[in-house]
């Protein structure tokens, strides 16, 4: 997902238009895989079964609530910066850092999944903040790095399930 300078808004902003168009950019893959963590998490809050059912089920419903709100986070930040979400689910899978099935075996397997999940997810926000830091876009480098501490810890819940 390409953001070129010459499709963003006009503003006065003291963050560079390159700069904001690849934090944009960024932005547009945070989304992407915060999109299909959303979604994975959702189908293990309904597919799972056995004795951690409801510790799991309502661990993983806390879990895509709020990575649903981040998603919208996110896309309204690139909005923010000038530029335009990018939008369809086949985008999303596309761009996303995880692969968005869920190999299903026990509840062990599928809770380590999502863990090591979160972490990617985590990882590749961790680069977007240096470079966010390095355009001066603070709110960008803010909202990544609270979404880093969510999906680590959303990441030691799950394994500790187990
Ligand atoms: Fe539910």
């Amino acid at each position: 997902m390409t953001v070129k300078t010459k499709d963003l808004r006009e503003m006065k902003s003291d963050i560079k238009k390159t700069d904001r168009a690849k934090m944009a950019e960024k932005l547009g893959a945070t989304l992407a895989s915060t999109y299909v963590l959303y979604q994975k998490t959702q189908s293990v809050h309904w597919n799972v079964t056995g004795p951690l059912f409801v510790s799991v089920h309502k661990l993983t419903e806390g879990q895509y609530e709020d990575l649903a709100a981040s998603i919208d986070a996110i896309a309204e930040r690139i909005r923010a910066l000038g530029a335009k979400t990018p939008v369809g689910l086949s985008t999303y899978i596309n761009e996303s850092v995880i692969d968005d099935q869920v190999e299903w075996g026990d509840v062990e397997a599928m809770l380590k999944q999502l863990s090591d999940d979160n972490l990617a997810v985590a990882n590749q926000m961790r680069e977007f903040v240096k470079i966010a830091d390095e355009a001066d876009d603070v709110f960008t480098a803010d909202l990544l790095t609270a979404r880093i501490g969510a999906l680590e810890e959303a990441s030691w819940m799950l394994s500790a399930s187990l």
